[in-house]
């Protein structure tokens, strides 16, 4: 399992702040939303600065017709993170042309496709949907595997089954993860680690319990032992 931390706080200096603290572990950073609206590409390049085999995970969520979308991830391409995702929902041509066009690239990023968001809860997921959480994260998984991505984002409860359905190297990177029962926040499909890895999750995606912690540097020393424990069978 690889840890993948999101840099969502409030500032870009904060942010740098949590990545200095990181900068001695083989870990992901995931930049979302907020930081990539406020502090753009030049964020990226003071991540790379401070250590440049940081790997980085630029969470946008691309969800738009087929040929915005390919040009999207030629933008994301050139500015050389690591991994990056799109909805599945957007649908198999749009996949399709996003890795079409990613064909030119000697060493293109990692593409993911979202399933289902870890947010949703079984009755808001049906409303929108029309039908189970594990059926439809499923046919996006296999849909996603059989258009060339390179993996899902889910929940660490689709994992497994994910796996099976399509390859063990398809990979699964999982938000939602509460290490030691930290409060859930605005998700529902929550999980702890050793979870996690039962069910092959590659990428465990860890936000708000390190950043929110009055000591975010022991927090993750914490989580990176409680990693090492279960990766050797020692819990
Ligand atoms: O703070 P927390 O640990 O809940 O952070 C989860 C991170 O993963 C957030 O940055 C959120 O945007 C992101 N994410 C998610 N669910 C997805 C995809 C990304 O929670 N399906």
């Amino acid at each position: 399992m690889k840890l993948c931390v999101a840099l969502d706080l409030p500032s870009i200096e904060a942010n740098i702040d949590l990545a200095k603290a990181l900068n001695s572990y083989d870990i992901w950073l995931k930049i979302g939303f907020r930081s990539f609206i406020r502090d753009g590409k030049s964020f990226i390049k003071l991540l790379k600065a401070i250590n440049p085999n940081f790997k980085i995970f630029l969470d946008l969520k691309l969800y738009d017709i087929p040929n915005t979308m390919a040009d999207a991830a030629e933008e994301i391409a050139r500015l050389g993170v690591d991994m990056f995702n799109i909805h599945a929902s957007a649908g198999e041509i749009a996949m399709c042309t996003v890795m079409e066009r990613l064909q030119k690239y000697e060493t293109r990023p990692l593409v993911l496709a979202v399933t289902a968001l870890t947010s949703f809860d079984e009755t808001g997921f049906q409303k929108i949907y029309g039908e189970s959480i594990d059926e439809r994260a499923l046919q996006f998984a296999k849909m996603s595997f059989e258009n060339g991505l390179d993996g899902v984002v889910c929940s660490a409860f689709e994992s497994r089954a994910i796996k099976k359905a399509t390859q063990d190297s398809f990979l699964t990177l999982c938000p939602g993860i509460r290490p030691f029962g930290e409060d859930a926040g605005d998700q529902q499909r929550v999980a702890a680690l050793d979870l996690a890895f039962k069910e092959g999750v590659d990428f465990p995606v860890i936000g708000r319990p390190i950043y929110k912690d009055s000591d975010p540097r022991q927090k993750l020393q914490q989580i990176m032992q409680q990693i090492q424990f279960i990766e050797t069978g020692r819990l």
